[in-house]
């Protein structure tokens, strides 16, 4: 039986003093909510911070991104060891943002998977198509592509506890959140092709689903069959918003 969990993506907001109230506020209305996996993904800088407050909570804590080295020469990379030195749980990797933005090549992020995992960290790996893609028939090649890169790396012991997120790129930021149905075959897919390579792994892989998921759809994008959880942007910044998508997971 998978728990549910849901991760509040903070992309590149938030400050010392906005993050206080945040936090505060997460810790006095989430840490009775016993049911579900929460966590964070904050800005580099803010580790210690997310550290200080969430510790003595049971909510976790992680990073938007990782080196694919272990340390030395790469000026402006934060290692895996750093992200465990912080207590780090998760560390996002191939969100849609980086593979667009700054190129990321699927085997960056597949090397950003393994060296994770090397360092006792769940990768959330991102998935998910344009919307060209999709309109033009290929979503599930699209997304095949995208996991293999893992896939064909990974044995499937590197694959158990891991956290893959489904996130359409056309509903990323938009209000044009994927359709409940639209949802659940995703997920089925991404779930079936995993156990078509490793069996064993495919039941106990965490799909969340990320895209404009507020406290309105929360409750039955986050039901359907093969979700277990959500990958939240812009209501992860509001402490009401995140934590009625909490409770409603
Ligand atoms: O990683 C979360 C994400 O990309 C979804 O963002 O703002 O549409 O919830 P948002």
């Amino acid at each position: 039986m998978r728990r549910k969990l849901v991760v509040g993506n903070w992309k590149m907001n938030g400050s010392l003093d906005q993050n206080r109230l945040l936090l505060e506020a997460l810790v006095r209305h989430l840490d009775e909510v016993k049911q579900v996996d929460i966590a964070v993904c904050l800005p580099y800088p803010y580790l210690f911070q997310a550290q200080a407050i969430l510790a003595a909570s049971d909510i976790a804590w992680g990073a938007q991104n990782v080196a694919t080295h272990e340390g030395g020469a790469y000026t402006g990379e934060v290692s895996a060891a750093m992200l465990k030195e912080f207590g780090s749980t998760y560390v996002i990797v191939g969100h849609s943002e980086r593979n667009g933005a700054y190129c990321e090549s699927d085997a960056d992020v597949a090397s950003k998977f393994a060296i994770a995992k090397q360092h006792g960290i769940t990768p959330i790996f991102c998935v998910g198509e344009t919307l060209q893609e999709r309109e033009s028939g290929v979503m599930e090649y699209a997304i095949a592509n995208q996991l293999d890169a893992i896939l064909s790396v990974s044995g499937g012991a590197l694959l158990d506890q891991t956290v893959i997120a489904y996130e359409p790129v056309w509903a990323i930021g938009t209000n044009k959140t994927a359709t409940p149905e639209q949802v659940r075959a995703a997920h089925s897919f991404i779930r079936e092709r995993i156990a078509a390579l490793h069996p064993g792994a495919a039941e106990s892989v965490r799909i969340l689903y990320g895209g404009s998921v507020n406290p309105r759809n929360a409750s039955q994008l986050l039901s359907m069959p093969d979700v277990d959880g959500g990958l939240i942007g812009r209501c992860a910044l509001d402490a009401d918003d995140f934590e009625r998508i909490c409770r409603a997971a």
